[in-house]
């Protein structure tokens, strides 16, 4: 990774994340576009989100770089992506960070609001399995405005349909393996790469402890979500985009 005159050079940091994201999911910026089209349309040009499970903030700076009079704040335990994430928009008070475990019973309480326009998340909820996710959308209910939106961008599977999962399964990682011998980095490769960095080595190392390579959770149907997110307070719930292996969830309150 280059460094600046200044220190790390982040955006270096949250491409190199990207790319790596990618390398999962090609479609990954247009999930964030429908995402925003949709804050957009359920609550305007100018929201009060929160960026759940935020990693390195990579909703929060599609975001803000659509809607410049937004703000966030984003929420995750990760340390090391959280330094990224904190260096990225250091000096930008629309945007506040917050360490803390989504599955801790309090973890509400650490935010600068008590409501939000919108919580979007992506890419995070699988890590979590049904039970406490169920209990976090309880939570989401409670934090979520009337008029408000919940947005999950994840893997969603339907164990309905064995012969399309695994004909999907196999064509995407068909693709993916292409992309390696191109020179893609995986998830293990990437964070090998942050544990040889300076300034990330010791956030790296912690979170490994924290997590070990990362957490087990569970992958439920759009229905699951759908059903799970009415029952914890929300009006309606439907996916308003897919792929064959994912689905964002829009949930209003
Ligand atoms: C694959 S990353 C996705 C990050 C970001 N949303 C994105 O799209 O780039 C998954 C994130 O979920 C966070 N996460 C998983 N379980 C969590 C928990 N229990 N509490 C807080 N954050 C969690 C991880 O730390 C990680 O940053």
């Amino acid at each position: 990774m280059t460094e600046t005159a200044t220190g790390t050079d982040w955006q270096s940091w949250q491409e190199s994340w990207d790319r790596q994201q990618e390398w999962y999911m090609p479609d990954r910026e247009e999930r964030f576009r429908v995402m925003l089209d949709m804050v957009e349309a359920v609550v305007g040009p100018e929201p009060r989100v929160l960026d759940l499970a935020c990693g390195t903030g990579s909703i929060t700076d599609r975001l803000l770089k659509r809607f410049p009079n937004a703000t966030s704040t984003g929420v995750d335990l990760d340390p090391a992506l959280l330094a990224i994430a904190r260096g990225t928009f250091e000096g930008d008070d629309r945007v506040t960070f917050v360490t803390a475990d989504l599955k801790d019973p309090d973890w509400t309480e650490r935010l600068p609001h008590t409501s939000y326009d919108a919580v979007l998340t992506a890419t995070a909820l699988h890590w979590l399995h049904s039970e406490p996710l169920a209990a976090l959308y309880g939570q989401l209910g409670g934090l979520v405005r009337d008029g408000g939106v919940f947005m999950n961008a994840d893997h969603m599977i339907d164990t309905g349909t064995p012969r399309i999962n695994a004909a999907e399964r196999a064509h995407r990682h068909a693709a993916m393996d292409r992309a390696k011998a191109a020179g893609a980095l995986d998830w293990a490769e990437w964070w090998a790469v942050a544990a040889k960095d300076p300034v990330l080595a010791a956030p790296t190392a912690e979170r490994f402890k924290i997590y070990g390579e990362h957490a087990d959770g569970d992958m439920p149907s759009v229905d699951w979500h759908a059903r799970t997110l009415v029952a914890s307070g929300f009006g309606e719930a439907r996916a308003v985009w897919a792929s064959p292996s994912d689905s964002l969830v829009l949930a209003v309150k």
